[in-house]
């Protein structure tokens, strides 16, 4: 039968108008084109070797032992939201109560959804900082609210955000800002000053605001600051993570929030008609990995830097200009130095020129123009497979 995705003449469409701007994500097309082309895939942001051992023997021991092999709990299970309140203790001396303010998700990316479509009305307006990663305008599409970008610019070799922009972008129509700290795909953290910023505009306005800490291990220089740590952010905060970048396990999609009662709870009304529940047994293996002695994390951290460099020092003898990342683990570059325009059509031919597949940041901005030279490279990879690419990026410049 030949796929029903065309309409019959006459007939309306089958996708609804509000998801039919999205077609496939990049990341399908350009991992499609990494296994026909045998390239190396620097596209999608997964890492080649899986997490800790004893992570992974848990959650065997979990599935054995007959720990949520069925439905667990709506909320998850207690003793993943108890490490949740332990890690945020442990690192940022938040104290959350595991029972009412830590609810468990099918990754952060279910965490997203259904935060924005429990807390957006049809019409609301969402500020959110573009690029941006590709959920968060299908998301907010999807709850029928609109989205206003606000632009990270190069500045002094990294994207920095516009505090006054920020603050120009919010009507009275803007129901929450939407923040991404350390930053898919431009490697940027947010400081203290705009982090106190966002937090005097969201009290200012009374915005509630929803943030996306997946990468909060991984900041290179400085710390990670939640911005619920800040004075006023508490109560109108959403905090979402994962285990998926933290512990190398990104096909287990266990992810939490981390909020005020109320905000779980409505946050929770639309979780429970998404997935009801998710990951049972590797809800339990998660649990044991969030107590994981502090020097797995700095190991971890250390083991990203390193690469990061790598990959960095590669991509600028390549010719790239190269936005050094200060969290993450991915590098934007620019392509321009290379006499490119077109990062699409950049990252369309690069299998064929060098085998190495990379994703053009244009698809995660409304302003397409404004990342068009933009290329972002993850290097969440074997130490090997990272020095083979950038001796096959060394093939531009030759
Ligand atoms: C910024 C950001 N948020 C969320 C996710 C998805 O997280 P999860 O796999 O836990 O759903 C990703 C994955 O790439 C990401 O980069």
């Amino acid at each position: 039968m030949a796929p029903m995705t065309e309409p019959a003449a006459g007939r309306r469409p089958l996708l609804n108008r509000r998801l039919a701007s999205f077609g496939t994500t990049i990341f399908a097309e350009m991992s499609a084109l990494a296994a026909r082309t045998g390239s190396i895939n620097l596209g999608q942001g997964f890492p080649d070797t899986d997490g800790p051992a004893q992570i992974a023997e848990a959650a065997s021991r979990a599935v054995l032992t007959g720990l949520g092999n069925q439905y667990p709990p709506g909320p998850g299970v207690p003793e993943l939201r108890a490490a949740v309140a332990r890690h945020q203790e442990r690192f940022y001396g938040l104290s959350w109560d595991p029972d009412a303010e830590v609810l468990v998700t099918a990754g952060a990316t279910e965490a997203i959804a259904a935060s924005l479509l429990a807390l957006l009305e049809p019409g609301d307006e969402v500020v959110a900082l573009e690029p941006y990663y590709d959920s968060y305008a299908a998301c907010i599409a999807m709850a029928g609210a609109a989205r206003v970008p606000v632009t990270l610019r190069p500045h002094g070799g990294a994207f920095a955000l516009d505090v006054d922009e920020l603050r120009a972008a919010v009507t009275p129509r803007t129901r929450l800002l939407l923040l991404n700290s350390p930053h898919n795909p431009t490697g940027t953290v947010l400081g203290p000053a705009e982090l106190a910023a966002v937090a005097e505009l969201a009290v200012e306005r009374d915005l509630l605001v929803v943030t996306d800490e997946v990468y909060e291990h991984l900041v290179f220089e400085g710390v990670h600051t939640p911005l619920a740590s800040l004075p006023g952010m508490r109560d109108r905060t959403v905090t979402i993570s994962s285990a998926g970048k933290t512990f190398s396990f990104t096909g287990w999609k266990v992810g939490w929030v981390t909020a005020v009662p109320e905000l779980v709870a409505a946050v929770r009304s639309a979780k429970q008609f998404l997935t009801f529940v998710s990951s049972g047994p590797f809800q339990y293996a998660v649990a044991e990995a969030l107590d994981l002695p502090d020097s797995y994390y700095a190991d971890f951290r250390a083991d990203l830097a390193a690469k990061r460099d790598l990959l960095a020092g590669g991509l600028a003898a390549a010719g790239f200009e190269v936005f050094r990342p200060q969290g993450t683990y991915f590098i934007t570059t620019d392509i321009t130095p290379l006499g490119e325009k077109d990062g699409l059509a950049f990252c369309r031919s690069l299998p064929e020129r060098c085998g190495v597949v990379a994703i053009p940041n244009q698809v995660f901005y409304d302003d397409r123009t404004a990342g068009a030279t933009h290329v972002r490279w993850a290097f969440c990879k074997r130490t090997v497979v990272l020095e083979e690419a950038v001796e096959r990026l060394g093939r531009l410049s030759r």
